[in-house]
């Protein structure tokens, strides 16, 4: 099974996408996770350039999401809401509607950040985003605050409780991902 990750920070030592290698450590056996680094390279979202045919980087990241089973989002806050680049993906994502490439994926967000909160609005905004998108979003949540200091050496969440939570997010994500649900929680 396929876990498509995806840090919602450019950084090169992002955060982020250190959540998202103790992330990769929790998985169960059958589940690998690949880290997708596109980002930087998607353009702005114009409809006009999607009308005309998808600039490449929008194909490839459409199909990196399309041939996943699940995705997992890591993100940080920016004043008090999604990274732009983040959103400005998924915009390109969630078209076409309604048959987009999230359309009833497994997604669970998390996030970190430098300050006490762990990016927490960020993520409930990500996450209204993509049920927006018609993707299958994960009620659960993890945000880790204080990152600068929240990793030990070998890249795991130094609080114990946080880890437990982390592991908890991943193997909740890949049972949804065996088990497809039905219905996308678009309204
Ligand atoms: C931030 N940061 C931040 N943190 C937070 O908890 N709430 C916020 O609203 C903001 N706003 C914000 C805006 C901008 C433009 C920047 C650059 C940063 C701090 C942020 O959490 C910190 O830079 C993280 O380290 C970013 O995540 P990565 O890049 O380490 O993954």
């Amino acid at each position: 099974m396929r876990v498509l990750g995806i840090a919602g920070s450019l950084r090169r030592a992002s955060h982020n996408r250190s959540l998202l290698r103790a992330a990769a450590e929790l998985l169960p056996p059958e589940a690998e996770l690949e880290v997708w680094d596109g980002l930087a390279a998607i353009p702005a979202y114009d409809e006009d350039l999607d009308q005309e045919g998808e600039p490449e980087p929008v194909a490839a990241m459409r199909r990196a999401f399309a041939e996943a089973d699940a995705v997992l989002i890591s993100t940080p806050e920016y004043n008090s809401s999604i990274p732009g680049a983040l959103k400005n993906a998924l915009d390109w994502a969630s078209r076409p509607f309604p048959g987009n490439c999230l359309r009833n994926k497994p997604v669970a967000v998390m996030g970190t950040s430098t300050g006490l909160f762990g990016a927490v609005w960020s993520q409930a905004e990500t996450r209204k985003v993509l049920k927006a998108i018609g993707a299958y979003v994960l009620e659960e949540e993890l945000p880790v605050g204080q990152a600068a200091s929240a990793f030990d050496a070998d890249g795991r969440l130094l609080d114990r409780d946080q880890q437990e939570l982390l592991r908890e997010l991943v193997q909740s994500l890949v049972r949804e991902a065996q088990a497809p649900v039905e219905q996308s929680q678009a309204g």
